[in-house]
């Protein structure tokens, strides 16, 4: 662990100076990220519409378009097996919240809603204590 920690100092400290274009090469463009991470609000809020209003399909067509946008480069903010653990997590929320819609199960679409929700709660948890990835 502090061996670790040492390394990536090193490699911060080696790295300045030099490459300034490599540092932070690797990581999302913080723009990128935060239009996709509106994305998911937007269509978030619309799958509670469509729950609301029992409209099964918009429940269907929101939880892809939430699965889709999860695959996108801009997501993997973390390279951490926790944000992919999440990543994961909020995946299966979906898929089954997409079934639910397909197999016309309101209750069970719900249920997987709440389910879907705690998923953001706790990876913006997780992300709140790591701290921004290109924050440096
Ligand atoms: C696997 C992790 C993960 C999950 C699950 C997740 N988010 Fe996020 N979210 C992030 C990350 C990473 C950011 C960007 C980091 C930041 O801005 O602090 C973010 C940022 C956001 C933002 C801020 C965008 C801005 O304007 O800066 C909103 C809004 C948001 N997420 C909504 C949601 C909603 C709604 C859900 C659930 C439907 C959700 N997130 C699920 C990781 C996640």
């Amino acid at each position: 662990m502090a061996f670790g920690v040492l390394i990536s100092v090193a490699g911060t400290l080696g790295g300045y100076g030099q490459e300034p274009k490599k540092k932070g090469a690797d990581k999302p463009d913080p723009k990128k990220v935060q239009a996709l991470m509106r994305r998911k609000l937007d269509n978030s809020q619309k799958l509670l519409e469509a729950l609301i209003l029992n409209d099964l399909k918009k429940v269907a067509e929101h939880a892809d378009e939430l699965n889709q946008i999860s695959k996108a480069a801009e997501w993997k903010v973390f390279k951490t097996r926790d944000y992919e653990v999440f990543s994961d997590d909020y995946r299966h929320s979906l898929e089954a919240m997409r079934k639910a819609a397909k197999d016309k199960n309101l209750e069970g679409a719900k249920l997987n809603y709440l389910g879907l929700t705690m998923g953001c709660f706790n990876c913006h948890a997780y992300v709140r204590d790591q701290g921004m990835a290109w924050a440096e």
